[in-house]
This record gives structure tokens, sequence and C-alpha cells, in this order.
């Protein structure tokens, strides 16, 4: 088996986090997991808030979920679940949120590590670095089926 291939970009200001976030809305299909990785500020928001508005335009607001823990957004092909999972006491607690139902959309997760053994093995991983003023994004396919839309995709 070949070794995965990442793919990284360089995000220079928070419009660009944006763009990217609505570049990877044009990839998105029934059934993915986008788990966006990085610390506090790192930007796993501003990317999703930038995926949603593609969708529904940029009036739609897109709040960070950090007490709710859940958003959900009904485009027209598909609902999207926007997770923040900072304030998970239990990867248990997760059935409560519609994790179940996640499947007939797109879930979109930051702190995915705090769903623990929850964690679908078969996800996009976004890692979200700074770089000074900037960050530094990284696309890590995990599954096959990921390496190939990964390959595929530009920005
Ligand atoms: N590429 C970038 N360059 C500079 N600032 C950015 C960039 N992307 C996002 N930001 C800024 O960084 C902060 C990220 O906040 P947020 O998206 O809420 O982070 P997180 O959800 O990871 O905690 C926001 O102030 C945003 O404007
Ligand atoms: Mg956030």
């Amino acid at each position: 088996m070949s070794a995965l291939m990442e793919k990284t970009f360089h995000l220079v200001s928070d419009e660009k986090t944006r763009d990217f976030g609505a570049a990877l809305a044009t990839i998105m299909r029934a059934g993915d997991v986008f788990a966006l990785h990085g610390g506090l500020g790192a930007g796993k928001t501003t990317l999703t808030r930038g995926l949603i508005q593609s969708l529904l335009g940029a009036d739609e607001e897109v709040p960070s979920p950090t007490y709710t823990l859940v958003q959900i957004y009904e485009t027209d092909a598909f609902p999207i679940w926007h997770f923040d999972l900072y304030r998970l006491e239990s990867p248990e607690d997760l059935h409560e949120l519609g994790w179940d139902e996640t499947d007939q959309g797109v879930a979109i997760l930051e702190w995915p590590d705090k769903s623990g053994d929850q964690l679908p093995a078969w996800r996009l991983d976004i890692h979200l670095e700074f770089d000074g003023d900037q960050r530094i994004v990284r696309l890590v396919p995990c599954g096959e089926d990921w390496q190939t839309r990964i390959d595929d995709f530009r920005f």
C-alpha cells in the first residue's frame, strides 16, 4: 500500500481561510466527515463559516458552537452539522447531539479528538497551524477514497 500523501496550503489572511472553506464545499459529499484540528484561534470556525456561507449566502450567520456544541444548516443537497466538541465531557454524550444522524449529511468537527472512539476512521483531517500572523492548512486523507479526492483538489 502506498503512503498517504497530504497537501499543504498557505493561508495569508482570514479571507483566504474562508475561501479555502468555500473550496472544500465544492468537493463535499453526503456522508463526509471533516475533522478540523488546531488550537484556539487557529481558524477552525472561520474555515467552516466560509464553507457554509458559500452554500447559504454571506448573510447566513455561522456562530461558533462553543456553547451549543452543535449547529445544523440545511443546504439544497443535505444538512451540515457543525460541532465544537471542546466542552464535550464524554464521547458518549455525542448521541444526544444528533451524532448518529450525521451520515445523512456532512459532519464538520472542531476538537475532533474529544469524540474518542466515536471518530469515524474514514474522514478528511484538516490541520490548521499558525505561521506568524498567518495560517498553514494541511489536508490529511484518512481512507483511500480521500487520497484520490485530495489529489484532485486545487486551491
Ligand atoms: N489565514 C489567516 N490569517 C490570519 N488570521 C486568520 C486567518 N484565518 C483566520 N484568522 C483569524 O484567526 C482567528 C481564528 O478564529 P476562529 O476561526 O474562531 O478559530 P478557532 O475556531 O480555531 O478557535 C479569527 O480572528 C480569524 O479572523
Ligand atoms: Mg472555533
